[in-house]
């Protein structure tokens, strides 16, 4: 079976195809030019997809060696994230699903995310605990199987990269700035400032609006004191400020390895990429006698790759959908049986 993936979400145009179980092409196209907005315009995202869409599809095509008329299922993400953005892909895919006249399986994001770690050869094993770490999203989950997925906790404010990227804009790096908290932070000491990590009600939640808020406290404070931000400063409230995030996600990550008898953890998601976040989670995961899968940098952030493999997974299931499927921009209330409504 010839599976054909299409990732439109947010910046990321993304084309993958799967044959036979085998990753054929997985081309990412990143809409750079955001950088200098400081965030994604969402109007200007859509622009980029719709101009990038055809001319990626032909080069996935040609790199996969399969042609157009050999796919056999076509799956592009529904939601959540930006309308305008998700439209394209969604709109785009199931026009080709109608006319090659196959089905076609629309995906949840995050759920994409969450089953990334299929894409290694060391798979995951049920039930596992997934660590979502995005820039919109924060999670621990309890994955039982490939369609009950139990929520532990999530962010109840800002997601991990959003805080990444908040306090990447505070030290005067361009968006998305997580990548070079991550360099910053190789040459600072994690030890310099005392960065708060909170307390919540469940126990498996997070919150990083109070960690940011002292991090925008102390800049402010040291450039009331000498006027600008030294390199040797920037350094050291990127490894702080990294070392916090990191130890905030151990700490839950921990206690939920004590509670559920699992058999492995998967940290997914665009910070999934933090190297010292990915030791940290390894480190974790053999302290526990655990299988730890963390996809490769490729998987990690927003990858069609992902999409066509959970799209293959629910067609396998027996999902049926129609072609009136729309796009939806949050996470639906009833999120991990989004299928249900299926045909
Ligand atoms: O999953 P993703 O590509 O997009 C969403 O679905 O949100 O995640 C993007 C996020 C951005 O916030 C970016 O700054 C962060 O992932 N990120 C990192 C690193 N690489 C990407 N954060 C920390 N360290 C990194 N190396
Ligand atoms: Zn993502």
């Amino acid at each position: 079976m010839n599976v054909l993936g299409i990732e439109s979400s947010c910046d990321e145009t993304s084309i993958a195809v799967i044959s036979n179980g085998e990753l054929k092409a997985n081309l990412i196209s990143s809409q750079d030019f955001h950088a200098e907005y400081g965030g994604v315009i969402p109007e200007l995202s859509s622009r980029a997809h719709l101009q990038i869409i055809l001319p990626l599809l032909k080069k996935a095509l040609k790199e996969s060696g399969i042609s157009l008329n050999q796919i056999d299922l076509v799956t592009a993400t529904a939601g959540p994230g930006l309308i305008g953005a998700l439209l394209v892909g969604l709109s785009f895919a199931k026009g080709l699903a109608y006319s090659l006249n196959v089905p076609f399986v629309p995906v949840n994001h995050i759920e994409g995310h969450i089953f990334s770690g299929f894409l290694m050869k060391e798979k995951p094993e049920f039930p596992y605990l997934c660590l979502v770490v995005s820039g919109g999203h924060t999670l621990l989950l309890l994955v039982k199987n490939d369609s009950e997925i139990i929520k532990l906790g999530s962010t109840i404010d800002d997601a991990v990269g959003e805080a990444f990227d908040k306090v990447a804009k505070m030290l005067g790096f361009e968006y998305p700035g997580g990548p070079l908290i991550q360099r910053y932070a190789e040459k600072g000491n994690p030890d310099s400032i005392k960065f708060p990590i909170a307390k919540l009600k469940n126990k498996y939640d997070f919150s990083f609006s109070g960690l940011k808020t002292a991090v925008l406290r102390y800049v402010e404070s040291v450039k009331k004191e000498t006027g600008e931000l030294n390199e040797e400063t920037k350094c050291n409230i990127a490894a702080s400020f990294q070392k916090a995030i990191i130890e905030a996600l151990l700490i839950k990550t921990k206690l939920a390895l004590v509670e559920f008898d699992v058999k492995s953890i998967s940290l997914v998601g665009g910070v999934a990429a933090n190297k010292p976040l990915r030791e940290s989670i390894t480190q974790l995961g053999n302290a526990f006698d655990k299988k730890v899968v963390i996809p490769d940098l490729s998987y990690c952030g927003d990858n069609a790759a992902m999409i066509a493999y959970r799209g293959m997974r629910l067609h396998q299931l027996g999902y049926k959908f129609s072609f009136d499927v729309t796009a939806y921009a949050r996470m639906p209330e009833r999120f991990f049986k989004s299928y249900e409504n299926s045909l």
